[in-house]
Order: structure tokens, then C-alpha cells, then sequence
């Protein structure tokens, strides 16, 4: 891994481009009012509600919700990761892109270049395993065997299906030149060597499937056996292009056929994804021979917000199925979606799409398993929660799991849900973080629906101002957020990262702020409260003095009646006392 890219590079960056300049390159826009308009890039729509702000630096979709800044535009747009969009925007204004120490050192040029060649004979070899599948004198047979399996001309080529041919040194004799193309050979793994220094093809007579990585370059392969005996599938070593804990079989093409994906599906094998897309179901990988990974359940979460793991509903998918589980939970954010699909025993997706067809395997796909039931299902079958004992052994499994989810919401109706099955009525402090935060009766909490039911709190309402204009933090000085006590206001910490971050970067916009706060745990919360509309001709600074008065109050509020309430128990303390007094008055003005 290369070091982190400092992020005073990336702030820099930000603040270097500008936002209409990049989507107008990539959509066409129209001046409309202070902001520029056109047609949404993410979703289909004929009446523009796509808007992006100049003076913000930020683009929103009022149809569907997308928003960001110029380096979420070009990872939506152009489907790439953080890294990818930072260095496609650092190349249009020529900057090379810096790295921390740390991490390996930067790459220098020319291991650039022996990269970009690996990729390039990777590419090379995939060409040439898709030619012998027609030229081979084997190849009738190859061809007859993928017929044999309903395989369409059309779907071989579009995955770029391949045949290694029977010879020891087809692939050897034909790239292997000089001495260091055969080093690249051996270093991709595509030739093998053995003890006595002998050199022969790795894959041979095999159905070949080229793997691609997320921009698209092939970086391994897996083969099919077709009549011999040995392994049924061999798949590439890990090399220096090739992670399988990483890749994902199908999720390049998966990202190309769906400019937003809805969801993706998880399968087990090459053949299912090759077969699912033969009949549109054009959005779901493989894991290469592994199981499904936290780097897996990542990336995946990356490109989509539900993630649907289709598995053997024998006792082998089901136990797969639990580890899938168990790597997702610390990437549950509040709105990732994990479902469990389990298919009839000896069926795969394979032969069951072909049994059944397109739409009654997307209905299968629609009525999953969410996460929460199969955790629930599985756990009960394993413990008996007919006795104590039973019930305590599940609790014991379920609560260290369940503290492992990201998402505060998903986490605590999941522990709302263990005390139910345990039949718990007083229950335990489980949950003492949503207990504290409900304590102070007068500080009603907001649950986020859809944007449009968002009633803002003063304290959201503060956030929200911030995000539309950081600079009230600096302008506005007797608004100080830190005077506020964290016991009293529930959700002050969020508002007083944002609060200091508004204050440290004197020209932060809406762009720079979320850019801070991408990889934030809360910052769906903050996507969210963006989206509620602010009026045009709303008094921004007194607005934000209004709500944080408010919050003081609320907090001189709190205080009193915990001082009241003591006071009916036990006698107060002299400096209590003059508290009490001195709360009455302020509350009084
Ligand atoms: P399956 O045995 O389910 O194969 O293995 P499949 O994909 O359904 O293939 P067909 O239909 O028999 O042709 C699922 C996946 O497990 C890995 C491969 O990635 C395969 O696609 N696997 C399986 C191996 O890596 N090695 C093996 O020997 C078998
Ligand atoms: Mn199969």
C-alpha cells in the first residue's frame, strides 16, 4: 500500500478546482438563478433537478438525493474509488499527487512502468486464451462443452471466456522471448517453474476466465477443468497485481452495465455470474475461491447499498453464509443493507436461473433474508432458549456481535430485538448510550426519515446552517458550542467536530466540509440534514444565534430540574444553591 495522501494536498485540491467547470465537461449546464442546472447524470429524469452551486462547491439532486463535492462527482460519475477520483483531478490541473511517509514509498516511474507492462501482457494473455478457443484444434470440443452448459456465443466474448491450451509451453513459447519477458511470466504466475528449473504453462486445458480489477485490466485468471482429472477450478496465486482477498469476479462489469447500482449478489462460482448476466441479471460477483472477505464486504459496500450473499441452502452455504455475516458487521453503516439468499440443496445460481428464469429469480433476490433475520434464525436454532441456560449461551454468542455493527440504528434495534427473544421485560443496560441520550425529557430526539419529514432540532438546525455556511463559526462569536455540556444536549459531540473543523479551516465551503468528513462515521447523518432545504431568504446569522440560544436554554432547563428534583431528597450544597438561584434568573431574562 502506498502512505495516506496528506490531506492538506486534498484540501488544496479542492479548493483549486471548481465544480462547475467539471460536470459542465461531463453534463451540460444552464445558469438557473445563482446556481447552474441540467438534467441528473445519476438517475433518468426529463425536468432537470440537478443543481450545482458555485459558491458552494457542491453539487445536490433534488430528484434523487446525489450530492457532493468535485471528488464525489468524478467517483460517481467516471465509477471510481477515493484515490482513483483524487488522482483524475490532480492530472487535469498536472499536479502529481503526494504521499505520507509511512505507507511504501512512492512508486517511482519506472516501477510505474513495469506495472503498466504486467497489466499489458496480463491483458495479452487473456487475448490470446480467447483466440485458441477458436483456433486450437481442441477448440470444437471447448466449444461443444460451453454449448453443453448453455452458454451463448454472445456471453463467452462479453466475459472474455478463453481456452489454455493442452501443451506444456503454448503460452511460454509464445510470450516468453527473452529472459525477463519469462521473469514477468513467472511473476505473474501464468508460468510455473519447478525444482529441477523446468518451466511449463500453469493453466492447461482449461476453460479460462479472465479476472478483472476494478478499473477493468485483467490481473489473474481462474480455469475450468473440462474432462481431465485434478482440481475443478485453478485459480491464479496471488501476484503482484493480484489480492483475491480484494477482487470480486464480475464487480468491473457489474459497475459498466449499471451506471447506479441498486444492489449487488454475492455467488460462489464464475459459471453463476457467467449465467445470471446471460439472462440480465447483470449485477452480481464471485468471490475467487475464498470466502467473502471484510476487504470484500468493503469494496462491495462501496458500490452499493445492498448487498444480497446467494448461497447453497445445504449446511456448507449456511455456515459460508454466518462468515459472510460476521465480516459485514463492522461495516454495517445505517442504510448498507446485507440480505441472505438461500437456493434449494444442489441447486446453484447457475442451474437455477436456467430452471426458473430471470424474474423468478429477481423475485428469489427481492425476498432475502435481511441480515437481522438470519442472525436471529440461526442463533436460535443453535441454542435452546427453552432453558436459561440456552438463552444465556445465545446472548453470549449475539452481544459481542451485535456490538460489532457500525450503525447506531441497525445496532440498537438489533439489541431492541436480542431482549425480545430472550424475553426480557426490565431488561439490561445494554444500551446505556440511547438510555442517556432520551434521559433529558425536554430534548425530544428527531429520527431521520425521508428528507423531506426532517424536523430540525436547534442542534441539527446549527449543523445545518454550518454546512451551508462554515463561516458563521468564526463571524458569529458568541455562538461558542463548547460552553455546552455533552451530558446535556444529546448529539453535541457531532456538531463540535464540525464546529472546530469550521474554525480551524478559515475558507472551509460545504465541499471542504464533507470532504473532511467522508470517511466519518455519522456522516450519512450529515448527507442527510444537508438535504433539508433552507429558505432562500432566511437570516442565516440569526438563525444560528436563535438555535443556540435555545440549546441554552435547554441546558439551564436540564440543570434546573436536576437540581429540583435533588432537592426534593437531600439538602443542596451552599454553592447549589446559588446555582439554582442564578439558573432561575437567566431564565427569567
Ligand atoms: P463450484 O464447485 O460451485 O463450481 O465452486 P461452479 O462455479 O458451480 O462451477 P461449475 O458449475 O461446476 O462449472 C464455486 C467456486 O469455488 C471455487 C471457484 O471460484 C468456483 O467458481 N473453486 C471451486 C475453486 O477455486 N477450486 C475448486 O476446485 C472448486
Ligand atoms: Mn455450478
Amino acid at each position: 500500500m502506498a502512505g495516506r495522501i496528506p490531506s492538506s494536498f486534498i484540501d488544496d485540491l479542492i479548493a483549486r478546482s471548481d465544480i462547475v467547470e467539471i460536470v459542465d465537461s461531463r453534463v451540460k449546464l444552464k445558469k438557473a438563478g445563482r446556481n447552474y442546472q441540467a438534467c441528473c447524470p445519476f438517475h433518468n429524469e426529463k425536468t432537470p433537478s440537478f443543481s450545482v452551486s458555485q459558491e458552494k462547491q457542491f453539487y445536490y439532486c433534488f430528484g434523487c438525493g446525489a450530492k457532493g463535492n468535485a471528488i464525489s462527482f468524478i467517483m460517481e460519475y467516471e465509477r471510481l474509488d477515493f484515490v482513483e477520483a483524487v488522482e483524475d483531478l490532480a492530472k487535469q490541473y498536472g499536479l502529481e499527487v503526494p504521499r505520507e511517509k509511512g505507507g511504501t514509498p512512492l512508486k517511482s516511474q519506472e516501477q510505474r512502468n513495469e506495472r503498466e507492462q504486467d497489466y499489458e501482457l496480463m491483458g495479452k494473455v487473456a487475448r490470446y486464451f480467447e483466440y485458441q478457443l477458436k483456433h486450437h484444434k481442441n477448440a470444437p470440443q471447448i466449444i461443444d462443452y460451453l454449448k453443453n452448459r448453455g452458454l451463448s456465443g454472445k456471453v463467452v466474448k462479453h466475459w472474455g471466456i478463453g481456452y489454455a491450451p493442452q501443451e506444456w509451453d503454448a503460452l511460454l513459447s509464445k510470450f516468453g522471448n527473452d529472459a525477463p519477458a519469462v521473469e514477468r511470466l513467472l511473476a505473474l504466475k501464468v508460468v510455473n517453474q519447478n525444482d529441477n528449473k523446468r518451466r511449463y504453462d500453469f493453466f492447461r486445458h482449461r476453460v479460462m476466465f479472465p479476472i478483472h480489477d476494478k478499473r477493468g485490466r485483467v490481473v489473474a485468471f481462474g480455469g475450468r477443468i473440462i474432462d481431465d482429472e485434478g482440481p475443478k477450478y485453478l485459480n491464479s496465486p496471488e501476484t503482484r497485481i493480484f489480492h483475491k482477498s480484494y477482487e470480486l469476479y464480475g464487480l468491473y462489469q457489474s459497475r459498466q452495465a449499471n451506471r447506479k447500482l441498486e444492489r449487488l449478489m454475492v455467488v460462489e462460482g464464475y459459471m453463476d455470474v457467467v449465467a445470471l448476466s446471460q439472462f440480465g441479471i447483470d449485477y452480481s460477483v464471485a468471490a475467487l475461491g475464498t470466502a467473502t472477505t471484510p476487504d470484500h464486504i468493503q469494496t462491495l459496500f462501496k458500490s452499493t447499498s445492498e448487498v444480497v450473499c446467494c448461497y447453497d441452502g445445504d449446511r456448507a452455504g449456511r455456515e459460508a453464509a454466518w462468515r459472510a455475516l460476521e465480516n459485514a458487521l463492522p461495516f454495517l453503516q445505517d442504510g448498507k443493507i446485507m440480505k441472505f439468499l438461500f437456493l434449494p440443496d444442489g441447486e446453484d445460481p447457475d442451474s437455477m436461473v436456467r430452471k426458473i428464469g430471470k424474474e423468478a429469480f429477481e423475485t428469489l433476490i427481492s425476498e432475502a433474508k435481511p441480515l437481522s433475520g438470519f442472525f436471529f434464525d440461526a442463533l436460535i436454532k443453535k441454542h435452546s432458549i427453552a432453558s436459561i441456560e440456552g438463552m444465556a449461551a445465545l446472548k453470549a454468542e449475539a452481544m459481542p456481535l451485535i456490538k460489532q455493527i457500525l450503525g447506531e440504528n441497525q445496532r440498537t434495534m438489533m439489541m431492541a430485538q436480542l431482549k425480545k427473544v430472550c424475553k426480557e421485560g426490565d431488561g439490561h443496560d445494554y444500551d446505556a448510550d440511547t438510555k442517556h441520550a432520551n434521559k433529558h425529557r425536554k430534548i425530544k430526539r428527531t429520527d431521520y426519515k425521508s428528507p423531506a419529514n426532517i424536523v430540525l432540532s436547534p442542534l441539527r438546525m446549527i449543523i445545518r446552517l454550518l454546512l451551508e455556511s462554515p463561516r458563521l463559526a468564526s463571524s458569529v462569536d458568541i455562538v461558542n458550542p463548547h460552553s455546552l455540556s455533552v451530558d446535556k444536549i444529546s448529539g453535541l459531540s457531532m456538531l463540535l467536530e464540525i464546529y472546530d473543523y469550521c474554525l480551524r479551516v478559515p475558507n472551509a465551503n460545504t465541499a471542504s466540509l464533507f470532504e473532511a468528513f467522508r470517511e466519518h462515521p455519522h456522516i450519512h447523518h450529515l448527507s442527510k440534514l444537508f438535504s433539508a432545504p433552507i429558505e432562500d431568504n432566511i437570516d442565516l446569522e440569526a438563525e444560528y444565534i436563535a438555535c443556540f440560544s435555545t440549546l441554552v436554554k435547554w441546558q439551564v432547563n436540564a440543570r434546573l430540574d436536576e437540581l429540583m428534583a435533588k432537592q426534593e431528597f437531600e439538602l443542596l450544597t451552599q454553592d447549589e444553591v446559588k446555582e439554582i438561584t442564578a439558573l432561575l434568573l437567566a431564565t427569567d431574562s
